[in-house]
């Protein structure tokens, strides 16, 4: 059904019909625009605007559509434009003329943004509450190889001996980071554009603040036109689910990587892992493939959006549009990618033995050579040259740094001692790294229970928005 046509006197060719068709992804925003349209109907009839007696058949008739959505007994057709045209198609079935008094006041621009900011609240915080699952898994992990020593890496090169438990933590500090960029787009997102009247206001007697309470808005517009055009909040809420996949992007590396043949650190179990259809002997990481992979549709919709924003006159265009596919796909990527990324996560086993062998070898303990000298108060600079030239003498002879004699230590600088054996251990490199943040047991044992906790508190507070929200949406 079309919600214009007084001024034409052609019918749009099916190609037009075709390009303006929305309805086959808008569809998503019924439930939203029929909660939407009673509030619209609320301030309609406390206006005056719309009599009791037929603002009760239209309330009538909008929770049956909203039932009947839920229930798919309705449903759009293909001559349906878009989400607006055939709910009203729905009302006006049931109603008659009386179905299209909601368009008092109220314009397509109005009501799209406005859903939209519906669904996007309803699911962003869906999506933080997932995040909270996976933060939650990983600190688990996490806990599970906190004493256990592994090789730190820059450059994927050894660098030093860390806690493996402290390794797998640092993946839960992002996605922490990106929970709470959720809750700040939030009080941003919360606004209501009804009231904005297409364009510039209405000269009817609305009453937009009454309107954004009841649909549990935080505020209101406060320039019509703004309100119409702005797509900030799909825009921002891309960036973040672009960073989520850049993180997921990460772990899917590292969990390839540490899985590898030559690594062989990590074991992914068998239900997150896939075969080769002619190499039977292949475990294949897959799921960590597709996390990293997926990452690249992720920035791609934010830079669709961006792109279709740059220049955009104001007010609405037919450009805007544009901004529900990708908005949908970036959301739909991430509720398949998380929860397989935490399952593996979950079920992956690392080998504890290997880890440990690895950990002193590439010289990984020269940084405790350095520090033993500045403890004896030589300079960083000189201390760093002592190190440097016993891993020489070491790549000379084929041998690790705790085989180096007495003789040679003291060769290479008067202050290394015998005692310089005592640093000279994985378990002692790593216990020893006790400032806050660090890598020794007692820090990431702390730094984890800190991470539980935070995520709890994220978690009730996300818990608590989502109540409202539901509760606002059976209203
Ligand atoms: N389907 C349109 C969209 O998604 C709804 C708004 C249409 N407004 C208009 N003036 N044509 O943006």
């Amino acid at each position: 059904m079309a919600l214009w046509g007084g001024r034409f006197t052609e019918q749009p060719t099916d190609a037009v019909f075709a390009l303006s068709q929305s309805v086959g992804f808008d569809w998503r925003l019924a439930p939203y625009d029929l909660r939407s349209s009673l509030a619209h109907l609320a301030v309609l009839e406390k206006s005056s605007l719309v009599s009791k007696e037929d603002s009760a058949k239209i309330r009538g008739a909008l929770k049956e559509l909203i039932e009947e959505v839920a229930s798919q007994k309705f449903l759009p057709t293909k001559e349906d434009e878009d989400v607006h045209s055939a709910l009203e198609r729905g009302l006006t079935t049931k109603l008659g003329p009386l179905g299209g008094s909601l368009r008092a006041g109220r314009s397509r621009n109005d009501q799209v943004t406005t859903d939209l900011r519906l669904f996007a609240i309803d699911h962003m915080l869906a999506l933080a509450n997932l995040l909270t699952e996976l933060t939650e898994v990983i600190l688990k992990k996490a806990s599970e190889y906190i004493d256990d020593p592994a090789p730190g890496f820059t450059h994927i090169q050894h660098a030093q001996p860390i806690s493996f438990g402290h390794e797998i933590a640092k993946h839960a500090h992002a996605f922490s980071r990106d929970i709470s960029r959720i809750n700040d787009w939030y009080h941003r997102a919360s606004v209501s554009s009804l009231g904005a009247g297409a364009l510039s206001g209405s000269s009817l007697p609305l009453d937009p603040e009454f309107t954004a309470k009841n649909l549990g808005f935080e505020n209101t517009f406060e320039n019509s036109i703004d309100a119409v055009s702005d797509r900030d909040y799909v825009a921002e809420a891309l960036f973040i689910t672009s960073l989520i996949g850049i993180h997921l992007s990460r772990i899917g590396e590292e969990w390839t990587l540490l899985g590898s043949t030559e690594f062989a650190w990590a074991k992914i179990s068998d239900q997150y892992s896939t075969g080769s259809s002619i190499m039977p002997q292949k475990k294949n990481p897959d799921m960590a493939e597709l996390a990293r992979g997926k990452s690249a549709r992720l920035i791609g919709n934010l830079v669709s959006v961006l792109t279709m924003l740059k220049g955009l006159p104001f007010a609405y265009n037919r450009d805007l549009q544009e901004d529900k596919e990708p908005f949908f796909d970036s959301l739909d990527t991430l509720f398949l990618v998380i929860p397989a990324v935490s399952g593996m996560i979950a079920t992956t086993n690392f080998d504890r033995e290997k880890m440990k062998l690895s950990a002193p070898t590439g010289f990984s303990l020269a940084t405790e050579i350095a520090d033993y000298l500045v403890r004896k108060n030589v300079p960083f600079s000189q201390a760093h040259e002592a190190a440097g030239m016993c891993v020489a003498m070491c790549e000379k002879h084929k041998i690790e740094l705790h085989q180096l004699s007495d003789e040679q230590f003291a060769s290479i600088h008067p202050l290394l001692d015998p005692s310089i054996r005592d640093v000279l251990t994985v378990e002692g490199a790593i216990a020893s790294r006790t400032t806050s943040g660090g890598t020794a047991p007692s820090q990431v044992r702390k730094q984890i229970a800190a991470a539980m906790k935070k995520t709890l508190h994220q978690r009730t507070e996300i818990a608590n928005k989502s109540k409202a929200f539901s509760e606002m949406m059976r209203a």
